[in-house]
C-alpha cells in the first residue's frame, strides 16, 4: 500500500509490543479485527519497539521479538501489499513528536490518571520514567499519521481517549494540526480472558503459562490447556457471564475460532455434559475436547505460515514499510514546530 491522498480511505492506526509471547487473546481481541480492516482502510500496523523498552528487555532477544511480531502479523494475514508495517524506532518523529507533547499539552493531573501505569508500576522497585510517559508516546504514534480510528483492545481505550485531548488541546493552544482520532474497541472477543482464572484478562505476563495459549505454543500443548481450563460449577454450556464466567470465555473462543454462535453452541452440548460428568474427561468433556481440536487445528495452519516467512523477507517489509510512512510523519512533524516557532 501507499499511502496516497488521491485515494482516500479512513486511517487505521494500531501497534503490537515486541515484549513477549502474543496469544490467542492478542488475535481473536486484535489482529483478527485488524485484518478485516486492510480492505476497507489505509492501515498501520507498528511494531512498537520503544514502548517495549519501558520496561527491561533482553537485547539479545528483543531484535528476534520484533521480526517475529511481523512474522505474527503476517501470519495473521495482514498483507503488506494492503497494510503498511513498520517498526517505530526506524521513524525518529515518533519520539521527537513524543518530547514535544511532554511539555506543551501532557499534564501531570492526566498522567495520574492512567491506570495502566498504576497496575505495572505499582508493584514494582524500580520504574522507568518512560513508563510513566508511556501513553504520551502511544498518543505520538497515533497523532503522526492524521489516524481516523484506533483498533485496541479495551485496556488501551484510556491511552487512546488521552491522544485525543493531547489533540485537542494542542489545536486549541497552538492552532490545528491534528486529527483526533477515535476509538474502535471490538465488542465480543476484546476480551479474552484466563484459562486459569476467567476474571482476569489472557495475559502473557500471567504467573502460569496456563494461563494462555501462545500463537507459537505446540498445538498439543495448547490443546492440553483448553483439556485443563477451569470451568464453573454445573455442567451446562450455557453463555452466561455472571453466573459462568470460565464456560463463556471458552465459548467466546470456540465461537470466534468456529463462526458458531453462542445459541449453536448451547444447542449443540445441550444434555451433553452430564452424561460425561463421570468420565475421566470430566464435566464439560466433550465440549472441551472438541474446543482443543479446533484450538489445534487453528494454531497448525497459523504456524505454517509463520514459519514461511525469512528474517531477510521480514527486514525488508519493515524497511519498506518505513519508507511509506516516513514522509507522513515528518509532514506532521514540521507542522508542528512551526506552530511552536521551532522550525
Ligand atoms: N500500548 C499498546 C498496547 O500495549 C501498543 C501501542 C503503542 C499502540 N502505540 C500504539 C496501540 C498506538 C494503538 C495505537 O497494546
Amino acid at each position: 500500500m501507499e499511502l496516497n491522498k488521491q485515494n482516500y480511505k479512513p486511517i487505521v492506526f494500531s501497534g503490537v509490543q515486541p515484549s513477549g509471547v502474543l496469544h490467542l487473546g492478542n488475535y481473536l481481541g486484535a489482529l483478527e479485527q485488524w485484518v478485516q480492516m486492510q480492505d476497507k482502510y489505509n492501515c498501520i500496523f507498528c511494531v512498537v519497539d520503544y514502548h517495549a523498552i519501558t520496561v527491561k528487555q533482553e537485547p539479545k532477544e528483543l531484535g528476534r521479538r520484533i521480526l517475529d511480531v511481523v512474522k505474527i502479523y503476517l501470519a495473521a494475514g495482514i498483507n503488506p501489499a494492503k497494510a503498511v508495517i513498520f517498526q517505530q524506532s526506524n521513524i525518529t518523529a515518533h519520539t521527537e513528536l513524543a518530547w514535544i507533547l511532554n511539555c506543551a499539552v501532557a499534564r501531570l493531573a492526566d498522567m495520574n490518571k492512567m491506570t495502566q501505569f498504576k497496575e505495572k508500576g505499582g508493584e514494582k522497585e524500580s520504574v522507568s520514567v518512560g513508563l510513566y510517559d508511556y501513553p504520551v508516546l502511544m498518543a505520538a504514534d497515533i497523532l503522526l499519521y492524521n489516524t481516523d480510528a484506533v483498533p485496541v483492545g479495551d485496556d488501551q481505550v484510556q491511552h487512546v481517549e488521552l491522544a485525543r485531548t493531547l489533540a485537542q488541546r494542542f489545536n486549541r493552544e497552538y492552532g490545528q494540526v491534528f486529527k483526533v482520532p477515535e476509538v474502535a474497541v471490538r465488542k465480543q472477543g476484546a476480551r479474552i480472558m484466563g484459562l486459569d482464572d476467567p476474571s482476569k484478562k489472557m495475559s502473557k505476563s500471567a504467573n502460569s503459562a496456563a494461563n494462555y495459549i501462545a500463537l507459537t505454543d505446540a498445538p498439543e500443548v495448547a490443546a492440553k490447556k483448553i483439556r485443563r481450563a477451569v470451568t464453573d460449577s454445573g455442567s451446562e454450556i450455557k453463555y452466561d457471564v455472571k453466573n459462568k464466567p470460565a464456560i463463556a470465555n471458552l465459548m467466546t473462543i470456540y465461537s470466534l475460532l468456529t463462526g458458531l454462535g453462542f445459541k449453536e453452541l448451547e444447542k449443540k452440548y445441550q444434555g451433553k455434559g452430564p452424561a460425561y460428568a463421570e468420565a475421566s474427561v470430566g464435566k464439560y468433556g466433550e465440549f472441551k475436547k472438541d474446543l482443543a481440536e479446533a484450538v489445534k487445528k487453528f494454531l497448525i495452519k497459523f504456524q505454517l505460515k509463520y514459519h514461511s516467512y525469512s528474517g531477510d523477507e521480514v527486514k525488508r517489509i519493515l524497511k519498506d514499510g518505513a519508507r511509506q510512512v516516513r514522509p507522513v510523519a515528518e509532514e506532521t512533524l514540521k507542522k508542528v514546530k512551526e506552530k511552536l516557532g521551532i522550525n
